[in-house]
């Protein structure tokens, strides 16, 4: 009788241990920026009661939701998104936590979206989040970090751009142009540019709009710079929502971000709490998804019962970051290193036990050295074989004839010469 062979999940990856190694080096890479720009890391749990997101995220996601009921028959969705956690722990702590207050969080999400390139049904996703602020430096931070990362990663200033768009700034033309509720618009003109002209006319003559207001909004959705838009808005907090823009933009450039940012008013983002700034990040030739989305929600904490407390961030995900990455060559080498590998001549593998503790508490670039060794007794080549296959830099021999008291013969892999040495100097040799 044949058994099924279990098969992997739609939507999901296994990390053998050389992809798990390019996704540390990414989560690192978030880590240490998000480090670097002062914010403090937080985390949930990976399940929420299903009532968090419905009625607050946007119909999208919530149609994309994986839940269950429990077994105390509670109706449970698996985390689509932090953003809902986050305002629940704030709205928890809302008198405790000193604001405002800069946090991330790396989680591992769960969409049941169409698996595609750059969209799976499970991924990662950097959060970095700003809460108790309206400025406006709040995103400036945000965007300074998302363009001081992708530059970390290795991409050029013009491999990338964020997007800014303003909900305020949509929602004030909207009422120009006598449009109704923005609220069910704004799902349509998120869609925009997926859908082609013809099915978002018929999509906004759905929700109300006349011919004319759909011809004003593609324009004005069309339009590249502040100049441009200046000469269609007119009402005084659309001019509101465009100074604050314009500072955005100039305190970026200030800081040396000028060529990162563009105006894009294209974008109004899926997600149904957004009140402000939404912005989104693409490769250069927007050849691929989104690679990060974020903005200001306002008055989400308030739509889930607790006070009103502003936030504003984003959200970036690992799979469209690796895609543009690879594409680009700057994904790390997978392959593993070690520093030492810890051979003997003898199969001596008590030597071999004492003098792999020795290097393991070797601290090297202020990291604990990285120790290997034969785990059962073999000919030296097979030792040789194996210390080579796991990328060795230097062999350490325990039993080597050459040696002093102290000392250790070894053989550096990369130029296959030999020495005679103590850790010390066998350690500097690396
Ligand atoms: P989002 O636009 O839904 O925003 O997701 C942000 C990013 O997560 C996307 O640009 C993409 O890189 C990644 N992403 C989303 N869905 C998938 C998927 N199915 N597979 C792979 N990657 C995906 C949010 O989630 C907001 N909560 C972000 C936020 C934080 N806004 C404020 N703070």
């Amino acid at each position: 009788m044949s058994i099924e062979i279990p098969q992997l999940p739609k939507g999901t990856r296994d990390f053998y241990p050389e992809a798990q190694r390019i996704q540390n080096y990414i989560f690192d890479t978030w880590r240490k920026t998000a480090e670097e720009f002062a914010y403090e890391e937080y985390e949930g749990p990976m399940f929420e009661h299903l009532e968090l997101y419905t009625g607050k995220s946007g119909e999208e996601i919530v149609s994309q939701l994986y839940n269950f009921v429990d077994k105390g028959d509670r109706a449970i969705a698996l985390r689509p998104e932090m953003t809902p956690t986050l305002a629940r722990l704030v709205i928890q702590k809302a008198r405790e936590l000193k604001k405002p207050f800069k946090w991330f969080s790396m989680p591992r999400l769960f969409r049941y979206e169409k698996a595609q390139k750059g969209r799976l049904r499970e991924f990662f996703q950097l959060n970095m989040d700003i809460i108790g602020t309206e400025s406006i430096y709040a995103e400036a931070d945000l965007m300074a970090a998302i363009a001081t990362m992708l530059r970390k990663f290795g991409l050029k200033d013009g491999d990338f751009a964020i997007g800014v768009s303003s909900r305020k700034l949509l929602a004030t033309y909207l009422e120009e142009i006598g449009a109704p509720n923005p609220a069910l618009v704004y799902p349509v003109l998120d869609r925009r540019l997926k859908i082609g002209p013809e099915a978002f006319a018929k999509a906004l003559a759905d929700a109300g709009l006349s011919e004319e207001q759909v011809a004003k909004l593609d324009a004005f959705m069309s339009c590249k710079s502040i100049e441009e838009v200046q000469a269609s808005v007119h009402s005084e907090a659309a001019t509101a929502a465009l100074a604050e823009i314009q500072d955005l933009f100039a305190t970026l450039a200030a800081a040396g971000y000028g060529e990162c940012v563009n105006l894009d008013l294209s974008i109004v983002r899926g997600l149904a709490y957004y009140t402000g700034i939404v912005f989104e990040v693409f490769d250069k030739g927007k050849s691929m998804r989104a690679i990060a989305g974020g903005g200001r929600y306002d008055s989400l904490t308030e739509k889930l019962g607790g006070d009103r407390i502003p936030g504003v961030g984003f959200g970036m995900g690992d799979v469209v970051l690796a895609d543009l990455l690879r594409e680009h060559g700057l994904l790390p080498n997978p392959k593993q290193s070690v520093d030492f590998y810890i051979a003997s001549f003898t199969n001596d593998m008590k030597k071999i036990f004492e003098a792999a503790q020795l290097f393991r508490g070797a601290s090297v670039n202020g990291k604990s050295a990285s120790v290997s060794h034969p785990l059962a007794a073999m000919k030296m080549g097979k030792q040789l074989d194996q210390a080579n296959y796991q990328g060795a830099k230097i062999v350490v021999y325990v039993d080597g004839d050459k040696a002093q008291a102290g000392e250790f013969e070894y053989k550096d892999l990369r130029d296959g010469t030999m020495h005679v040495g103590n850790i010390e100097a066998i350690k500097a040799a690396l």
